[in-house]
């Protein structure tokens, strides 16, 4: 009888997870790193990815840190270049990185902050998946998962320009899944609700905005964003071998409240 549970171990894989320094992204390198797969820590800065990966080879897991602001598309290129000179092979892409910039409304908003966020928070994804394609196309398959959010379901006020980007991450990972399926490649796609992490500070430090939450959102409270990572290593591995196109929540509810 073929042990199910083992679908979930990814010995052998090889991971990519942006902006993997901390918040979201960290877990989820953890825990991809935590079911056998190498992963490949990655952010802005060389000497903080690197005291990452070292913490995790000292946790005994499997990393390295390779610098690349996602913006920037010679960092892009050398992300994926690098990792395949060092592991041989790219299985999972967590494009996780992203900002936020402005928070205000949409009339308020300038040119050169639409372009910042979109190259950020779309192009780059959109990039690094083509960059990973060859790879995953000559492996016979892989994994690509997207980080978008809630915002990207439902309009949120002040949020206007950053829900616009996640709406067309959602809309990229179903034409990856799409185009791709053919090749063995699988895009899915994870809407967090409202994390504790450095980027959502502004949300989570308003009490009255908690407060407000807490009583809609079904579970009544935000997330530790080691609560992000389960659906990931999900996705990334055989367990997941037949979900592809799909729009998963980890939001406590909140797209059913209200
Ligand atoms: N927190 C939430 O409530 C929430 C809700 C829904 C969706 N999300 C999404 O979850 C993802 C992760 O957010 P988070 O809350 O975990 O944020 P976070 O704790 O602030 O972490 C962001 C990570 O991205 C890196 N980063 C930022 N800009 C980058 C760039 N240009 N290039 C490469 N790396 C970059 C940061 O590292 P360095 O600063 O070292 O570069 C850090 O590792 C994002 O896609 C976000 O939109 C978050």
């Amino acid at each position: 009888m073929e042990n199910i549970a083992s679908r979930f171990n990814l010995t052998g894989k090889v991971a990519i997870v942006t902006g993997s320094s901390k918040g979201i992204g960290r877990s989820i390198a953890q825990g991809l790193a935590e079911n056998g797969a190498k992963v490949v820590i990655s952010s802005r800065k060389q000497e903080v990815v690197d005291a990452v990966a070292e913490e995790f080879r000292a946790a005994g897991l499997e990393a390295v840190g390779i610098q690349c602001h996602i913006g920037d598309a010679e960092q892009r290129r050398a992300l994926i270049s690098k990792t395949h000179e060092m592991y041989g092979g790219i299985d999972i892409l967590v494009n996780n990185a992203a900002i936020n910039p402005y928070y205000g409304p949409l009339e308020g908003s300038d040119e050169a902050v639409f372009d910042k966020i979109m190259e950020v928070n779309v192009k780059a994804p959109w990039v690094l998946s083509n960059l990973v394609l060859p790879y995953m196309k000559g492996q016979g398959g892989g994994s690509i998962i997207n980080i978008s959010s809630v915002e990207g379901l439902r309009p949120g006020f002040g949020l206007g320009l950053y829900s616009a980007t996640k709406s067309a991450l959602i809309m990229l990972t179903k034409n990856q899944a799409k185009e791709w399926g053919r090749y063995g490649v699988r895009a899915n796609v994870l809407c967090p609700g409202l994390i504790k992490t450095k980027f959502s500070e502004g949300l989570w430090s308003d009490e009255k905005l908690v407060g407000g939450y807490n009583k809609t959102v079904p579970l009544g409270r935000i997330a530790a964003p080691e609560e992000m990572a389960g659906l990931v290593m999900l996705l990334a591995s055989d367990a997941g071998s037949y979900m592809t196109g799909g729009v998963f929540l980890a939001d406590g509810g909140y797209m059913v409240s209200g």
